[in-house]
């Protein structure tokens, strides 16, 4: 499942990250990028021990926990801190499949003995449409290929099995939060259909408040869910 998020960060939260990003120091892209995804990958990245990164990261992570639609879409059971990347003149991504295992690095770059799997992928885009050309974020999935370019502030979370790319970025610059999300719930597939009883949930209980279906709907979301999800 494709699933846009609108409105994560504030105008304001925009404002605040473009403003320490931009006084930032930038490296090379290709410092996390796997072996294989390392010769597609052509972009600037904060280090993963940057303290804007890591304070940025904290506050996007604490925004996305409020988030309702975030909780009921992704399930997740570990958020990798986010990191962050610039692409402008001519710079790209080509097609790639993200690692699926992650290891967190500590306050010095040090590895730790947290790792996360990565049954999500999420981008959050830092700068609105209008600033850059290109770079749009292509999403190859059973039903094609799918152009995502949002608004400054909004999220996409896809699937981190899905083969995906970042054209070229030929005007301006796109600056964007990237990290990925463990679920309690693996499977992609488990997971959607978790997401859209939970939303017809939502909508009959608006709807049809107090319907006694309504009590017997969401005990078996809630089976489905234990039968399906690990907690740690
Ligand atoms: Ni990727």
């Amino acid at each position: 499942m494709l699933l846009h998020i609108p409105n994560v960060l504030t105008a304001e939260q925009v404002a605040e990250c473009r403003r320490q990003l931009d006084a930032a120091d930038w490296i090379d892209g290709r410092v996390t990028a796997g072996h294989q995804s390392a010769k597609a990958k052509d972009n600037a990245q904060l280090p993963e021990d940057s303290p804007v990164a890591r304070q940025l990261g904290q506050m996007i992570v604490a925004v996305l926990e409020r988030n309702p639609l975030f909780a009921a879409g992704a399930l997740p059971l570990k958020i990798f801190p986010p990191l962050f990347n610039r692409y402008a003149g001519g710079q790209s991504f080509g097609n790639h499949v993200d690692n699926a295992i992650r290891q967190v690095r500590g306050s010095q770059g040090e590895p730790t003995q947290q790792w996360v799997r990565t049954d999500l992928s999420a981008t959050l885009f830092l700068t609105g449409p209008d600033e850059y050309d290109g770079g749009e974020l292509m999403i190859d999935d059973t039903y094609g290929s799918h152009s995502v370019k949002l608004p400054a502030g909004d999220l996409v979370l896809y699937p981190s099995t899905s083969l995906h790319r970042v054209q070229p970025v030929t005007r301006g610059a796109r600056v964007a939060s990237f990290f990925w999300i463990q679920s309690m719930v693996r499977d992609d597939g488990q997971r959607t259909l978790l997401f859209d009883l939970d939303l017809a949930i939502q909508h009959l209980g608006a709807d049809a408040a107090g319907h006694p279906a309504l009590v017997q709907l969401t005990g078996v979301y809630h089976n489905l869910l234990r039968r399906w999800a690990d907690a740690s």
